[in-house]
């Protein structure tokens, strides 16, 4: 396994020879995960079949009430933003995202406002939330622990704070060689194209509380690569996407990508890639 990945060239997704010079919200459509990607859509309703069990089960341990005012960041195909809106009915819930298109397939309640919005630039009015929530955004945003204060600053007094994001297991433990490959190759590729860092969810609470928040909590769900079922679907959903992207880059070449996909096949196979982690905190009330 190569430690120091090359610089992409020019001619790949995100690639100007500078690693990590475009950031922002084009370096995210420049990727395989971006909303232009043909099968983007279908991947995120895989994201959501996966998680949004977990992430309802804190919202609704949280107290979720009728009245507040919810918004939705990086909201993708909108699962949880409904979920809120249904759930909100005399508060109002806004779904934010730098591409809206899948958030307006439908129409959607009254009480839900779409917004074209990127969390690492634009801003809400401090004090405007009863809660935030964001999954698997702050991962894929450059300045995320700024964004994350910024986003505590948009809460009420007593308002919560509800982060979500992956944190890919150290690749080289996995267990099987060619599998390994592909992990590190895609990490690799998420953070030279995106500037993602798939690993800076393990830091979630200790970030929570640095934004001067309270009553600070932790969930995490493990993620397994084989066994069949939809995280297997999810990950075979990421692996595809990135996989042109991936020899394009040099990172490996096709014979190694289609083998190490291949490893999925196995009914022996079993490996466990990342840990979704949930953090979540609230806002101090305001002492009279
Ligand atoms: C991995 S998807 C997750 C979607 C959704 N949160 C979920 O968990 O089902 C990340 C989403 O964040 C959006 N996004 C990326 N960068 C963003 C930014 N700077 N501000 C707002 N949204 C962003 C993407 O367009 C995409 O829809």
């Amino acid at each position: 396994m190569q430690n120091d990945p090359p610089p992409l060239p020019e001619s790949c997704p995100g690639g100007d020879g500078q690693p990590g010079r475009r950031m922002g919200a084009e370096a995210y459509r420049q990727g395989t995960i971006s909303h232009r990607v043909p099968e983007e859509l279908h991947r995120l309703h895989l994201l959501e079949q996966v998680l949004d069990p977990g992430t309802i089960a804190i919202l609704d341990r949280l107290g979720v009430a009728p009245t507040w005012r919810c918004a939705e960041l990086g909201a993708g195909a909108g699962s949880v933003a409904g979920w809120l809106a249904d759930r909100c009915p005399d508060g109002r819930v806004v779904a934010t995202d730098i591409d809206t298109d899948f958030l307006r397939r439908t129409n959607g309640p009254e009480n839900l406002e779409i917004l074209q919005h990127d969390a690492a630039v634009d801003d809400f009015t401090p004090g405007s939330f009863d809660l935030v929530h964001a999954r698997a955004l702050l991962s894929h945003i450059r300045d995320r622990d700024a964004v994350l204060a910024k986003m505590a600053a948009w809460l009420a007094p007593g308002g919560w704070l509800v982060v979500e994001d992956a944190v890919f297991l150290p690749a080289e433990a996995s267990p099987y060689p060619e599998f390994r490959e592909l992990l590190w190759a895609i990490e690799t590729l998420f953070a030279q194209v995106q500037g993602s860092d798939v690993r800076w969810g393990r830091r979630i609470p200790a970030a929570l509380a640095g934004c001067g928040l309270v009553d600070v909590g932790l969930s995490v769900t493990p993620s397994v690569c084989g066994n069949g079922g939809i995280h297997q679907e999810f990950w075979r959903a990421n692996f595809t996407q990135a996989a042109a992207a991936i020899v394009q880059t040099g990172l490996l070449t096709t014979v190694e990508v289609d083998t190490a996909v291949n490893c999925l096949e196995d009914p022996g196979f079993s490996d466990l890639a990342c840990l979704f982690v949930s953090g979540w905190a609230r806002k101090p009330e305001l002492v009279p």
